[in-house]
Order: C-alpha cells, then sequence, then structure tokens
C-alpha cells in the first residue's frame, strides 16, 4: 500500500487467522499493542482515574497510511492558534493549485466527474471559480446540489462569507419548504431533492449554466435519479455544463454512466490515521461514546473530536450525559465544549460548529452521518466511531417502510476514519472488534433507490411526461418489484389510471414536495372540509425534529404535560391540539417553555404549514376549518395512507391487514395503553421491534369509503372476539 491512493492498508493479519483463533489472535495484540494512556498532557494519576471510571480498551490495528504532503505534520496548537483570513484559507485548500486546469477542462468537455477527498473544497470553491471565470455571465446561475439539507445552508453560509455578499443575495440555497435565493442569486445551493423538484417547473434548466451534482457517492435516491434527469438535458442543452463530483472511488461508474466522461482528480492530503478496535463489543455504544471521549480528553493531547451517532435523540443523550460527567469533574479537566451536528439542527447553531476552538480547550462533535463526507469540520484528530447509521428500508414483498438503525459498511467506517486524518496525524477509535469490522461490515452501502418506497420517485418521474419508468436510465435500476409495487401503490391512491398515465388527481398530488400519501391526505381534506386541521397536521409530522421536550431532571412534569395534550382519537389529533393551542397563545415561547414543547420545531411547522397553504391554493382548494369534526380530519388521514393500517389482534398485539406483519403501538403514542380495534399509522419505526408512530384510531368501514378499490369488504370483518379493555385503559389514563 505505501504510495498508492488506496483508502486503507488491509488488515491482512487477519486474513491468516482462522476465526476460531481469532480470540487467542485478539489477545496476542493486545499484549503488544494495547492502546495505553499516558502522554505528557494527561491529568494526574488520581484524576485520570476519576475520569475513567469504567475505562474502555481498545487494540491498534494498522494505521492508515498518510499518502500526500505528509511530509511535515503541523504542530497542533499552533494550527489552532493561526486564524487564517479567508484568502488564505482559499489558497491552503488541495483544490487551489487545479484551479485554472479545472477550468479549462470545464470549458473544453461538457460533462466532467469530479473525484476529490473530502475538505478539499469541491463544494465550496468550485462554484466560485466558475463564477470567476465567466459562466455567471447573462445572469445564468451555477447551480450545486448537496444530499442534506444542513450541507446545503452550512455550505451556502461559508461561499457568501467567502465572497462577501449576504446570505439570499447572490449566494443562496434552497431546501424543502425553505427557499433562501433572490433574483440576484447567481451561485445556488440545494438539496437534490429541490433540484428534483425544480424540474418540473423547468424541465430543461435553462436559468442554469452549470450544474453541479455534488455528493455523488452518497447515492441518496434524488441524487440517483438527477443523474438520469441532467444526462437526458445535456443532450439537447450543449450550453450547460454538468460536473458530478463525488468523494469516493466510484469516478469510473460515474465516467461510464455519462458517456466516458473524463475525470479530474484532486490529489488528496491525508496524514496516517491509527485505527483502534474495542476487544470485545460494546453493549451499550452511546454510553461507551462518553466514556471514550472521557478517555481521549483526559490522556491525549489537544485536538478535536468527532463522534459519529445515529439520530437527534441519540446526540441528545449524549451531550447530556457528557455535560453532566464533565460538571462532575469540575476543574479538574480542560475546557471540553460539547457541540450536536444533525439534520434538524436550526440553523443558528451550525455555524458553531465551524467556529475555531478556543486555546487550551478542546472541541468534541457529536454527529450523524453527516459528518463523514457532507460536512468538514477542520481540526479533528480523534475520531469514535460506533459503527451504526440510520437508514430506511423498505420491503417490496410486506410493503412496509421503516426507519431502524443498522451497521455501517467497510466504505463509510473508512470515510469516518478518515476525517481524523485531515490537519495532522489523527486516531480512530472504533467501537466495534477488528474482527467485527473485517467480517461483518459490508463492503459498501446499498445505494438508497434500492432499498426505500419509489412511490415519490414514480410520481415525480411521471409528472415530469417520463411514461415508461422501468426503462429509465438509472444508474443502478432498482429491484423491478420495487418499482411494480409503487405503480401499483399510485394506482390504489388514485395518482395513476389503469393505463399508468398520471391523472388530473395525480398532477395535484405531484405539486406537493411531500410523499404521495401525504398529498393524497391534503387533497382529501377538501371534500371533508376541514383543510385548516388537515394542513397543520401535515406540517406537524413533516418537522422531523421532537416536538416534545423532556429533559432528564423534569421527566415526569414534562410526560404531564405532553397527556395534556392527548386527544382520544390518536397522536394526529393530539399534534393538531399542540399547535391550535401554541397559536391561541399567539406563537408564544413561553408557552412552549411551560408546556415542554420545542419552540424551534413548531416554529418550524408554521413555516412548512404556511407554505402548504400556499400550495393548497395553487391548487385552489379552499381553507375551511371545523376542528371538532374529528372524524372527517380521520377519514382525510385514512384516504392518504390507508396502506397503513394495523387490525387488533389476539393478546394485545397488532398486525397489518394486508401482510399480517406484526406491529406495536409506540409507547410514546396517546393510545399505547387503549388498543383501538382499527389502527392507522403514520410511519414504523425499527428498534427492538416494528413500532407504530403516529396512529389514529379509524373505523374500517372507512377504508371501503375512500378506498373502494384497494379493500374488500371481506378482509375488513372483524376476524377476532377480543375483548377491548378501552373503558379501563381510558379511565387509567385521566388522572
Ligand atoms: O466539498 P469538499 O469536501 O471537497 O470540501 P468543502 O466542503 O468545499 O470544504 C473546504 C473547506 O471549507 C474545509 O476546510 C471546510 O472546513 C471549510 N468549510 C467551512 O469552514 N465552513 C463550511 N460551512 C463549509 C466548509
Ligand atoms: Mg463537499
Amino acid at each position: 500500500g505505501k504510495g498508492s491512493t488506496a483508502d486503507y492498508i488491509e488488515v491482512d493479519e487477519l486474513e491468516k487467522v482462522p476465526l476460531s483463533e481469532q480470540k487467542k489472535w485478539e489477545k496476542d495484540q493486545m499484549s503488544s499493542a494495547v492502546f495505553s494512556f499516558g502522554s505528557k498532557d494527561a491529568v494526574k494519576k488520581d484524576e485520570y482515574e476519576l475520569v475513567l471510571e469504567d475505562k474502555i480498551e481498545f487494540i491498534q490495528a494498522l494505521p492508515l497510511l498518510g499518502t500526500k504532503n505528509d511530509k511535515k505534520q503541523p504542530e497542533l496548537t499552533e494550527y489552532q492558534k493561526k486564524r487564517l483570513d479567508i484568502e488564505e484559507t482559499k489558497k491552503s485548500l488541495p483544490v487551489y493549485p487545479f484551479k485554472e486546469d479545472l477550468i479549462a477542462a470545464v470549458r473544453d468537455h461538457q460533462v466532467l466527474i469530479i473525484e476529490g477527498e473530502t475538505g478539499s473544497g469541491k463544494t465550496t470553491q468550485i462554484p466560485q471559480y466558475l463564477h470567476e471565470a465567466g459562466f455567471t455571465d447573462g445572469g445564468k446561475k451555477i447551480g450545486c446540489t448537496q444530499p442534506r439539507r444542513v450541507a446545503a445552508m452550512s455550505v451556502a453560509a461559508r461561499v457568501a462569507q467567502e465572497m462577501n455578499v449576504k446570505l439570499g443575495n447572490e449566494v443562496g440555497y434552497a431546501i424543502r419548504f425553505e427557499d433562501c435565493t433572490s433574483e440576484r442569486t447567481i451561485i445556488k445551493y440545494m438539496t437534490d431533492g429541490t433540484l428534483h423538484r425544480e424540474f418540473l417547473s423547468e424541465p430543461d434548466l435553462l436559468s442554469y449554466s452549470v450544474m453541479i451534482i455534488d455528493e455523488a457517492h452518497e447515492r441518496t435516491l434524488h441524487t440517483d435519479i438527477l443523474f438520469g434527469l441532467v444526462k437526458d438535458i445535456a443532450r439537447f442543452r450543449s450550453d450547460l455544463k454538468l460536473l458530478i463530483s463525488s468523494a469516493t472511488l466510484d469516478a469510473q461508474k460515474f465516467s461510464q454512466f455519462f458517456d466516458d466522461a473524463p475525470i479530474f482528480r484532486i490529489p488528496g492530503r491525508r496524514f496516517p490515521v491509527d485505527i483502534y478496535y474495542t476487544k470485545a463489543p460494546e453493549a451499550d455504544y452511546v454510553d461507551a461514546c462518553v466514556i471514550s471521549v472521557l478517555q481521549i480528553h483526559a490522556t491525549q493531547p489537544l485536538g478535536d473530536i468527532l463522534v459519529f451517532l445515529t439520530g437527534q435523540e441519540e446526540i441528545e443523550t449524549c451531550q447530556e450525559s457528557l455535560a453532566d460527567r464533565m460538571r462532575r469533574l469540575g476543574s479538574k479537566v480542560k475546557e471540553l465544549i460539547i457541540l450536536p451536528v444533525y439534520a434538524n439542527l436550526p440553523s443558528e447553531m451550525q455555524s458553531k460548529i465551524f467556529e475555531p476552538t478556543p486555546p487550551g480547550a478542546r472541541k468534541v462533535i457529536l454527529a450523524t452521518n453527516i459528518a463523514e463526507t457532507s460536512v468538514t469540520i477542520d481540526n479533528i484528530i480523534y475520531v469514535i466511531d460506533p459503527g451504526f447509521a440510520k437508514q430506511n428500508h423498505f420491503n417490496s414483498r410486506t410493503g412496509m417502510e421503516s426507519l431502524m438503525v443498522v451497521p455501517i459498511s467497510k466504505a463509510s467506517a473508512n470515510q469516518r476514519a478518515g476525517r481524523a486524518g485531515r490537519v495532522a496525524a489523527g486516531k480512530c477509535f472504533r467501537l466495534y472488534t477488528a474482527w467485527a469490522y473485517k467480517h461483518e461490515l459490508e463492503e459498501n452501502t446499498i445505494p438508497e433507490i434500492q432499498r426505500i418506497n419509489l412511490g415519490n420517485a414514480v410520481l415525480m418521474l411521471k409528472a415530469l411526461g417520463i411514461n415508461d419508468v422501468v426503462r429509465f436510465d438509472f444508474l443502478d435500476p432498482p429491484p423491478h418489484e420495487t418499482l411494480v409495487l409503487a405503480l401499483e401503490q399510485l394506482y390504489a391512491i388514485g395518482a395513476l389510471n389503469h393505463h399508468g398515465e398520471l391523472t388530473k388527481l395525480g398532477r395535484r398530488m405531484a405539486e406537493f414536495p411531500v410523499d404521495p400519501m401525504m398529498a393524497k391526505m391534503l387533497l382529501a381534506s377538501e371534500e371533508y372540509k376541514c383543510s385548516e386541521e388537515v394542513v397543520t397536521i401535515s406540517a406537524m409530522l413533516s418537522v422531523n425534529g421532537a416536538i416534545f421536550y423532556r429533559p432528564k431532571d423534569k421527566i415526569i412534569h414534562a410526560d404531564t404535560a405532553r397527556k395534556n395534550f392527548n386527544h382520544i382519537g390518536g397522536d394526529h389529533l393530539s399534534l393538531l391540539n399542540v399547535y391550535n393551542q401554541w397559536r391561541d397563545s399567539d406563537f408564544s415561547t413561553q408557552w412552549c417553555y411551560e408546556n415542554f414543547i420545542q419552540y424551534r420545531s413548531l416554529r418550524r411547522a408554521r413555516d412548512v404549514r404556511e407554505q402548504l397553504v400556499g400550495l393548497m391554493q395553487r391548487v385552489e382548494i379552499e381553507m375551511v376549518s371545523n376542528p371538532t369534526e374529528t372524524d372527517n380530519i380521520k377519514k382525510a388521514i385514512t384516504a392518504g395512507y390507508f396502506y397503513h393500517i394495523a387490525r387488533l389482534s389476539k393478546g394485545g398485539s397488532y398486525k397489518t391487514v394486508k401482510h399480517n406483519q406484526s406491529v406495536t403501538i409506540h409507547p410514546n403514542s396517546a393510545l399505547f395503553e387503549e388498543l383501538p380495534r382499527w389502527l392507522l399509522y403514520h410511519e414504523l419505526v425499527f428498534t427492538t421491534k416494528e413500532f407504530m408512530r403516529q396512529v389514529i384510531e379509524i373505523q374500517s368501514k372507512w377504508l371501503l369509503e375512500v378506498a373502494p378499490h384497494y379493500y374488500k369488504q371481506k378482509e375488513l370483518e372483524d376476524s377476532t372476539n377480543t375483548k377491548m379493555p378501552k373503558t379501563i385503559g381510558r379511565s387509567t389514563r385521566t388522572e
């Protein structure tokens, strides 16, 4: 591996060790390479013991070798002291020496694949180079897609700062439900989903001179579909430049897809990263992260830490626990600045993660896999990788989609480790065994298009006039049955006719940047005369972030407050309650505080709601309010989500109607103790089992009313004679 550009030297020692010998091997490795804490910077012995109440032992594997530019490693503290001015920073990026070559290559070729390691300046610099080179002359825009909204927002903010303009003017961003651009915008960052939608209003992307499909290696559903769409457009818009930019080695594959487009490689810069594994699997990886952070903080030289967790909830748990233990340590240890990064992080907090760490302190960033490639944070020396990520999974046999925490791939693990070697030699602590890495992780992450529900994607393609979706030019085609199922579902929902053509209803549904089921529910609210309520519910369901606030020291108060919003009809109606009471408080912050509600989430719901109201007007649906007609509200919801129905079976468990899959009401639900006979769920989340999150009680006869072509009377007859413990359940919850 020396001198090669390969990410890692293979841990080939492992290869030689047969399975049965694994334990012994790990033991041998241990004795020679136990990760020892003890450096000049470490705290004194007794304090050290205090920090490491329960220390995790790591064993060291082979380091990732630096390939380029590792002649001289900067002293870290010196690096921290140095606050380079913007011009200097720009010039220091790996892409900078290639500026002229890059511009020339874009001039010479219509499609260019760009490959360069994360942090080399692809996202922030290339649009600026092309702007300087005149590609925005005549008011044309340079577009750049990002798979993640936080990345789109933070990169736009950074570029606006570098160009010394106000965000939203020359440089702006657009994400779902939020457009921060203006007439003057010439560099526009957006999520891939947003560009996908832009095709509806501007099918030839005429206002753009350059389109950059960035972070192509992430292979999100929207990015994958964009590949096919932009490839098609480039054929008849010879003046449009297309850049496909990727952090990893998929460049060859992209090149082939784009008719052998040339690849422009930006040589990386990387320092060696030592990899450590745990001796044994960790039972609670969040806790193990906390311990590892403290371990590093107490014993390792300064340098920031990046921890990969799977979601906001986990991040908050970790943050609280870390803060708590740091408080207990008091002034015995150096300052530790704890910062979270996740998809719904409020924008005012995003800039914090990029601020330089004050001298003598250490920053620890608790991030989702956003920080794997999308967002680069300077100064990371230590990476802690528990080896998990949250993923959407769709089972085309059962038609069930659920969110679950799954092990990451080797490619992801290596990207994560690489984040430690950007500015100096680093260390990556994997909270799994070397054995697990070698034998249990897949090589690569499966592209999203091959593992999620395609209802939305197919509707969008149909709306763009692409009728034969099966023959669409996919980089990697989705499974045939998933496509067929999407077509069937769109037919059942009334978006397609029996020829597979878009109906008038389908066309209206495509106007909404939400999944087809939600769009259908919004449209159905017209008939049931409750558009105001359904729009509110949709907005609340679209927020993603937590609505309820549950601080550890006030759990009882918080839960009581939450129960006060509970509606016996179900969670959708409880959410409606929350929003309407907040509205009646004149959108008060104080009200949120008193009721343990996350103000930020509600503020976002209000923004989303406003946009939805605008779209309702666009499809000419009158906004009418009937808050007490809960059956009508529920019928409108059922009209959209009639696939998501479960019925009570023996022993208080639930089975989905069509596929007889076991599902359980989420403990947070207002209906957790109710056990109604028929339930509609908004989504499934898999943790220990399939949990239905956000449920309402419905009547089975409504299913025949809203989806007569999908349900037959016979399926809906009650086969059970289960007694409903309803009254008991209800009376226990009223105190
Ligand atoms: O796209 P690529 O991964 O190649 O790099 P980039 O995102 O353009 O990042 C280039 C540099 O800009 C890195 O040093 C980042 O830390 C910095 N950056 C920043 O300071 N603030 C941001 N919001 C985004 C990037
Ligand atoms: Mg980038």
